[in-house]
């Protein structure tokens, strides 16, 4: 079947016409003409499977990882990065426009990754029998991989080793999960589908293995509910950060940005926000180990951060001492707890940096009848942030900037920071 792709939409497909109604297809690009497969007929969509291009747009590049089409990792590697950046501008324009109602939405600023490829801090290796690699494209099926082009390069020394070592376990772990800071200090995950009591190998040989600038190791049960539950640790499970003059301590459970290049820019677009006015209390609701808290509470009387895992906020309250930084709090709390806090601080601003679900509407109805004049949203999905910003907007809110970093090259996934205020 021949289909004209129009666009790019949100997820990396592309959307074309069959018999007047939506098709999405994988790995194109707008203008091109496409032989396709029907894969699956939904009531108002087919998903399709890209056959041959007939019509090749000019943009189209040769993509550089053999990988790129099986491994459900990259979408975009066929696509020159200044393209990714346009294409991914366009698609959260037009998101806000459709869902988020804003009219003629300007995107201020594109801020793009110093380096495509190698950015990721962070990686999840996945292990079946002799598979050790990472899912099939919407698939659960693992394959094969042997160098990863998105990851820092010791984190690819451990997935190269992750299938050396195998061997050398007494039962054999279904997941590897390693994070490098900016320091090179590595710290690995492996997680069991059961409790086991003790680990074969030593740091010494994980090192010689893996990588050198393993610190430390963490031994997992992961649970049917997709998390993971801590069994032990060997050597130090805490890695640091450096960005700027603050020194962030990130333990084995915590969250980091992924990208290592924009973490710093993603701070400072943050930061300025709270630099032409002297905030009196600022919350920062998903605050991690004080990423955004900390850079933040130098321009601020008072900062609160809320956060609902308990490793990340013990790090932030190291990071506050470590960096001697004296008007901040951190709260284990889930957001919506967290809501209560409006109420006894009276904040005038706020930090949201919450997951792909996006906020509760219990958070955004709180935070619309509340003293709150200014509300700093970081997202990393476009539908949430539209569908939540569609609710500030209503309340009185106006969008006052929106800004596009993209923490993701080659993948679909679009960060922003919107500003709002009342
Ligand atoms: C996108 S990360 C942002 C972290 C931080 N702002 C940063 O820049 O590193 C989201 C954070 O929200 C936390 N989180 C997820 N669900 C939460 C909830 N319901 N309540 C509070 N925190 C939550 C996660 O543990 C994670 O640290």
């Amino acid at each position: 079947m021949e289909v004209k792709i129009e666009k790019l939409v949100y997820g990396g497909k592309g959307l074309g016409r069959i018999n007047d109604k939506a098709c999405f297809v994988p790995y194109v690009l707008p203008g091109e003409i496409v032989e396709v497969e029907i894969k699956k007929e939904k009531k108002s969509f087919f998903e399709c499977e890209l056959k041959e291009i007939l019509e090749k747009s000019p943009d189209r590049i040769e993509p550089v990882c053999k990988y790129f089409t099986y491994c459900g990792g990259c979408d975009y590697q066929h696509i020159p990065y200044e393209k990714q950046l346009q294409i991914k501008k366009d698609i959260l324009k037009e998101t806000l426009q459709r869902i988020g109602k804003i009219e003629n939405p300007h995107i201020e600023k594109v801020i793009p990754s110093q380096e495509p490829f190698y950015y990721r801090n962070r990686t999840q290796i996945k292990i079946k029998g002799e598979r050790v690699g990472f899912y099939k494209k919407e698939s659960k099926e693992i394959i094969n991989i042997d160098y990863c082009y998105l990851l820092k390069e010791d984190l690819n020394h451990v997935l190269q080793g992750t299938r050396e070592i195998l061997p050398y376990l007494t039962f054999q772990p279904v997941e590897v999960h390693a994070y490098s800071s900016n320091q090179d200090e590595l710290l690995v995950k492996f997680v069991y589908p059961r409790r086991i009591k003790r680990f074969p190998l030593g740091l010494k040989h994980l090192r010689s293995f893996l990588s050198e600038n393993i610190k430390g190791v963490g031994i997992y049960r992961g649970k049917p509910d997709g998390t993971t539950e801590r069994l032990f640790t060997i050597g130090n499970i805490f890695a640091y950060e450096k960005v700027q003059d603050i020194t962030f301590r990130v333990s084995i459970d915590s969250f980091f940005q992924v990208n290592r290049f924009q973490v710093e820019n993603l701070i400072n677009e943050v930061v300025e926000e709270f630099k032409e006015k002297k905030y009196k209390n600022v919350i920062d609701f998903y605050c991690g180990v004080g990423t955004l808290t900390l850079p933040v509470a130098r321009y601020v009387e008072n900062i609160v951060g809320i956060e609902s895992n308990p490793y990340a906020v013990q790090d932030a309250n190291h990071n506050r001492k470590l960096n001697n930084i004296k008007n901040t709090k951190f709260y284990r709390m889930e957001s919506k707890e967290g809501v209560k806090l409006i109420d006894q601080l009276n904040p005038d601003a706020v930090i949201l940096d919450p997951p792909r679900t996006g906020l509760s509407k219990q958070i955004i109805d709180k935070i619309n009848i509340s003293s709150i004049e200014k509300v700093v949203y970081v997202s990393c999905n476009p539908s949430t942030l539209a569908r939540d910003i569609n609710l500030f907007t209503e309340a009185g809110f106006e969008v006052k900037k929106i800004k596009m970093i993209d923490m993701f090259p080659q993948t679909y996934h679009i960060e922003s920071i919107t500003v709002l205020e009342k």
